[in-house]
């Protein structure tokens, strides 16, 4: 009975727990990637190149199309959408026809979908679906058409429009040659450098009228830009004087990328809040770190193709029925014949499967080896680089290799 009241009593003592005032965080929104921050450390020049640019709107002019490189989290995304809310304030005290539209190429990722949208934003009433695209484009153009105005499309992930093909990007930049009242610039964003091969030259000319460069943070910047986020996020003397060099050492270490230090950061508060700690510490942020690791690993392992799925299975399993860790390429080739037997697919030849090996080694996932047998020659060993309990979940997730989890283990019987 006692047993019983006391279970009952701390069931409803379940949220208040989780919910109560901790004493760790004084506001982890401005820690999350959609707050905006008003103040963007290290990237004045490129505050400052834009807005020079985007200042001939303001003076009745079409801005230059511009092209953003740099990589994930090098404040692109961030660094616009501030230049953007200065403009459209400037442009409200001056009395002129300027405005910005942020467009996630991600979403609308379709030339259908993008001229729809874009139809629907200058009051048109166009259907997601259905319509020919030109009819489409047709209706935009007349909507934006029907004022004297400046509008500046930002093309936010814009690769993703283009491994599509680049048709709309080559109509947007043709359409002031059909417009008598409206201007429009372009700003495409992009996380990967080398997109530009897929343009072609035309678009690739015109839309790169302007560059802007975003290079990646280093430690010392990651510090000031996690400094003045900890400043609001977090109490006073919370975080041992490790934390944010350390969060900082560590995001830099991979290639700059300030959305991973900053999750880095909250994380490492999370973990310490639930640990019910009074304080973060450096081995709040290693665990953290190892938390994240281990999302990517999922992350990768998910969207890999099947046959690769399955040749990972097979350094998996190897590793559960062999009292080893590396495999000769035989050995994973053999268990990745029986494994296809097994789930229902046609094996692909040894040479293909090497070229699997080869991508798994390359996303870390696996470590390949050359290594020489002295006069038997040389052979490749494979071994998994990352926690067996780490994939086999996600594995065993793609509905195709449910049955790899009934496979017969083959304990090796030594005399
Ligand atoms: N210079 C900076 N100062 C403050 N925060 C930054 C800075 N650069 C990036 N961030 C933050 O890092 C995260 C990623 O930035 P984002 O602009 O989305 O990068 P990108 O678009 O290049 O991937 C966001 O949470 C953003 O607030
Ligand atoms: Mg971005």
């Amino acid at each position: 009975m006692c047993d019983r009241v006391a279970q009952r009593y701390t069931m409803d003592n379940l949220f208040e727990e989780l919910i109560g005032d901790g004493e760790i965080f004084a506001n982890k929104e401005v820690l999350r990637p959609t707050y905006v921050p008003e103040h963007l450390p290290h990237r004045k020049e490129q505050i400052k190149g834009l807005a020079d640019i985007l200042s001939a709107a303001l003076k009745e002019e079409t801005p230059s199309n511009i092209l953003i490189y740099g990589k994930t989290g090098t404040g692109k995304t961030s660094t616009v959408k501030y230049v953007s809310n200065e403009l459209e304030k400037m442009a409200q005290k001056r009395g002129s026809n300027c405005s910005l539209l942020y467009i996630n190429s991600e979403v609308f990722d379709t030339q259908y979908r993008l001229f729809a949208y874009l139809a629907r934003v200058f009051n048109r009433r166009v259907p997601m679906i259905g319509w020919p695209t030109d009819m489409v484009y047709s209706e935009f153009k007349n909507g934006i058409d029907a004022e004297k105005r400046c509008v500046i499309v930002i093309l936010d992930e814009v690769d993703k429009l283009v491994s599509k093909g680049d048709e709309a990007l080559y109509i947007l930049t043709r359409i002031n040659g059909e417009l008598t009242n409206a201007r429009i610039s372009l700003i495409g964003i992009s996380n990967d450098l080398t997109f530009t091969e897929l343009l072609d030259p035309r678009v690739k000319s015109s839309l790169g009228e302007e560059e802007i460069i975003f290079p990646p943070y280093n430690a010392a910047q990651l510090t000031d830009i996690l400094d003045e986020r900890a400043a609001m996020a977090f109490y006073d003397t919370v975080l041992d004087d490790a934390v944010i060099p350390l969060c900082a050492a560590l995001a830099a270490s991979e290639h700059g990328d300030a959305r991973r230090a900053l999750d880095l950061l909250r994380l490492s508060g999370e973990i310490a809040e639930r640990a019910k700690s009074k304080k973060v510490s450096e081995e709040h942020v290693r665990s953290a770190c190892q938390k994240l690791e281990m999302n990517k690993v999922v992350e990768v392992v998910k969207t890999l193709p099947l046959q690769s799925k399955i040749v990972l299975s097979s350094v998996l399993q190897l590793s559960k029925e062999k009292n080893k860790r590396r495999f000769s390429s035989g050995e994973v080739y053999n268990m990745y014949r029986r494994l296809c037997n097994h789930v229902g697919i046609e094996a692909l030849t040894q040479r293909r499967v090497t070229d699997f090996i080869s991508e798994l080694d390359i996303l870390g996932l696996v470590n390949a080896v050359i290594v020489s047998k002295g006069r038997y020659g040389r052979t490749k060993e494979i071994a998994l680089s990352v926690p067996e309990e780490c994939v086999q979940p996600v594995l065993l997730e793609d509905y195709k290799l449910k049955a790899i989890s009934t496979i017969r283990v083959r304990t090796q019987i030594t005399l």
